[in-house]
Formats: C-alpha cells, sequence, structure tokens
C-alpha cells in the first residue's frame, strides 16, 4: 500500500470504468477502420503510455509500437511553477523534438496516441514531422479533448472524452512529473 499525497484534493472526473469503457469503444471503431491491415502506434511520451498499452490491447490487429518525445522551448511554466493552476499553462508556441521514432513510417498505417488535445501546438508539430515519413495514413487518438483551448485547427480523428477547461491528472497525466500513476482522470481542485 502507498499513501498519494494531496489526494484529497483530486476530484474525479472521469473513472476507470468509464474510461475502460471508452477506450474499449475506441479499440472496435480503429479495428473496425483497419481490418486486415497493420497498425504503427506512435505514443507521445510520457503521457500516452498508459492509454496507448490500454487501447492497443483492444486491438485485435498486427500493430507494432513506437514512441516520439516532444518538449516546449522556452518559457512555458510547469504546473507546479504556475501560479494560476492552469491558466498560464500555454506553450511558447515551440515545440522541440526529445526523441524521434525509430522506425519509418514511409507506407505504413500510422495512429498517434496521445492523452490530451490543448492548444493543439504539439499534436501539429508532430503531424507535421510524420507526414514526412509518407505514411499512408496518420490518424490521431487522443483520450482527451479541450476543444474551448484549441489555438492551432487540428482534429483528432478518435476521442475518448470532450471535457472542459480544467486542469486534469491520472491515467497518464501528470502535474508536475505526479499523478501519472492514478486509475481515474481527476481536476486539481486547488493548485
Ligand atoms: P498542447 O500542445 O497545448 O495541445 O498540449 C498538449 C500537451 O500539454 C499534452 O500532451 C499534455 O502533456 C499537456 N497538457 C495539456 N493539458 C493538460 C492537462 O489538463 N493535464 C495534464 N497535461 C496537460
Ligand atoms: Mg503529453
Amino acid at each position: 500500500m502507498y499513501k498519494i499525497v494531496l489526494v484529497s484534493e483530486l476530484k474525479i472526473l472521469l473513472s476507470r470504468e468509464q474510461i475502460a469503457r471508452r477506450v474499449a469503444e475506441m479499440g472496435q471503431q480503429i479495428s473496425s477502420d483497419f481490418a486486415g491491415q497493420s497498425i504503427i502506434f506512435v505514443g507521445v511520451l510520457k503521457g500516452a503510455a498508459i492509454f496507448l498499452s490500454d487501447l492497443a490491447r483492444q486491438i485485435p490487429l498486427d500493430a507494432t509500437f513506437d514512441f516520439i518525445g516532444v518538449s516546449s522551448y522556452g518559457n512555458r511554466p510547469t504546473p507546479a511553477e504556475d501560479p494560476a493552476g492552469h491558466a498560464a499553462w500555454d506553450s511558447s508556441g515551440e515545440v522541440k523534438l526529445t526523441k524521434d521514432v525509430d522506425q519509418s513510417m514511409t507506407g505504413r498505417n500510422v495512429i498517434l496516441v496521445e492523452d490530451i488535445l490543448d492548444t493543439g501546438l504539439t499534436l501539429s508539430y508532430i503531424q507535421k514531422l510524420l507526414m514526412a515519413h509518407q505514411p499512408k495514413t496518420l490518424r490521431i487518438a487522443a483520450l482527451l479533448d479541450k476543444p474551448s483551448r484549441r489555438k492551432i485547427p487540428i482534429h483528432a480523428h478518435y476521442i475518448g472524452f470532450p471535457i472542459p477547461d480544467a486542469y486534469v491528472v491520472g491515467y497518464g497525466l501528470d502535474y508536475a512529473e505526479r499523478y501519472r500513476n492514478l486509475p481515474d482522470i481527476c481536476v486539481i481542485q486547488n493548485p
């Protein structure tokens, strides 16, 4: 047993049961869209790791995994440094690649797997980068979507849950690297 610090200040937004049901539905959709074909799942580190591992196990097709890492340049504050909690949690607009994919995506069916689509800066950067590989198809699967925060017009083909503008943690999502291991998705009450 272990104790999670500050857990009393977290309110469940999406329970593990809700998440599991929706991830299974997304898996069925992807399985039927790509029936008889192979897939490369490309997870965005680190937040998408848990979603990718659950989603991929709902898809009984020939598949491989890859991971890509990005971070933002410059003055993007971490939530912990940001006294407003979420309000100032905006990207500087410049995204930097910290880990490239390991395999060629050329001619392949690529599903880019991300925890949350927020301003859209991260995914549009990665989308451009992967399009340069000339994949056969490139689709985005995002577990969460905050459409009200969008700065760049980008949409995910597969979305788990649209959510309001709140800072969420759990199921891979972090607050200053913590809480990724929470099984439920929670809103931080008093950041
Ligand atoms: P975007 O580039 O603004 O779309 O940001 C996407 C990235 O910001 C995600 O991959 C997350 O790492 C992070 N992010 C955005 N909103 C949240 C949140 O509510 N909780 C945790 N991380 C978030
Ligand atoms: Mg992320």
